[in-house]
């Protein structure tokens, strides 16, 4: 019998997850291990234990396809965070059952690929006394512990396709075009993708924002006769002297989404001109991975069976300076990477008349 390794994903999906999952498994297999995929999540742990065999066969052209083969949960019995410090114990007694379906499935380690709120959970496994291994994963690139995460690359992309389309219409119907994006505490996809779609506004969570600065900006650009403008807003963005916009979710608690329509309509106010609002949700989570994400989660997912088979357990996968290292995930969780507002991206950003509505 072949000794056996466990993978899961958790927390929201994003493209690159499917690459990690072949990478493990080939790595694995190369070691003579054999993979459980433990189904949506965390919950796979509980009894009697749901997975399914990644192999070969069963991971054999999976790379392109976006979100991930074994589903995932960012709720659920072991949710250890709801928001941005909002850490929860998960119960002993659930951590417990995980134990005893690991043993009865002769797990010997598992690999959890997930973001901050996984990363907390999978210390407390770890605490536990269940080998793990972490895996970063976040498509808003807002980990301090990793440079880079795989998905973050897929998601800008989207970014930058929705404002190349956005960008036509607009100057057609010399119109301002807000397009709302995921960022809830970070505005990187926002930052990147802004960029990358020539957008003429940026507003992000680090960069608190005044609507007289936006108006000026885009009234600027009219006298310049560009009389259409493109306005980025990351969903976590807020006025200098407002809140952050809010709106309930099915299960009662509260998500980032709706700061696009409220900047829409105080530009259409005070500017006169034509504004429409996109917002690209999901979209930006969803299809097939960029090259850049197929190769970083190979590189993760091949990494984690590495740190198993050296018995690294309680570290997590990291990037950092091009390199694919390891870190303590206690020093990987509750530790954001903002957007640094007087940095070199920003900067550039404002050098290409960009402005951040400060
Ligand atoms: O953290 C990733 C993220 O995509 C956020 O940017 C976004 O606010 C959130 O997840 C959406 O979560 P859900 O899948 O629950 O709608």
């Amino acid at each position: 019998m072949k000794p056996r390794i466990g993978v899961l994903t958790s927390g929201g999906d994003c493209p690159g997850l499917n690459a990690v999952l072949r990478g493990v498994a080939l790595a694995a297999d190369k070691l003579n291990l054999e993979v459980l995929g433990f189904l949506d999540g965390f919950e796979g742990l509980l009894p009697p234990g749901n997975f399914i065999l990644l192999d070969r066969r069963t991971t054999s052209g999976i790379m392109p396809r976006g979100g991930t083969i074994i589903g995932t949960t960012n709720r659920g019995h072991f949710t250890a965070k709801v928001g941005a410090g909002d850490k929860a114990v998960v119960a002993t007694e659930v951590i417990a059952e995980a134990k005893r379906v690991l043993k009865e499935h002769r797990v010997e380690a598992l690999i959890i690929v997930g973001g901050d709120g996984s990363m907390t959970t999978a210390l407390q496994l770890q605490e536990g006394g269940i080998n793990c291994i972490g895996v970063p994963k976040t498509i808003d690139n807002d980990l301090e512990a990793t440079a880079m995460t795989f998905g973050f690359d897929s998601a800008v992309a989207a970014v930058t396709d929705a404002l190349d389309r956005l960008h036509t219409t607009a100057t057609s119907h010399k119109r301002v075009m807000v397009l709302e994006v995921m960022g809830r505490h970070a505005g990187w996809i926002a930052l990147h993708g802004g960029i990358a779609g020539g957008a003429h506004l940026i507003l992000i969570p680090e960069i608190p924002f005044d609507y007289d600065k936006i108006t000026d900006a885009i009234k600027m650009r009219d006298t310049r006769g560009s009389i259409y403008s493109l306005v980025v807003v990351a969903e976590g963005s807020r006025p200098a002297d407002g809140q952050a916009v809010m709106r309930p979710v099915e299960t009662g608690e509260f998500r980032f989404g709706g700061i696009g329509s409220v900047v829409a309509a105080e530009i259409a106010v005070r500017t006169g001109k034509e504004t429409r609002c996109t917002v690209l949700g999901h979209l930006q989570r969803g299809g097939a991975p960029t090259t850049l994400d197929r190769i970083l989660g190979t590189r993760f997912g091949v990494k984690a069976v590495k740190m198993i088979h050296e018995r690294q357990f309680g570290s997590m996968v990291s990037y950092q300076n091009y390199q694919v290292r390891q870190v303590p995930i206690a020093d990987a969780i509750n530790r954001l990477r903002l957007v640094p507002v007087d940095g070199e991206m920003v900067q550039t950003a404002r050098d290409v008349e960009i402005s951040f509505g400060d």
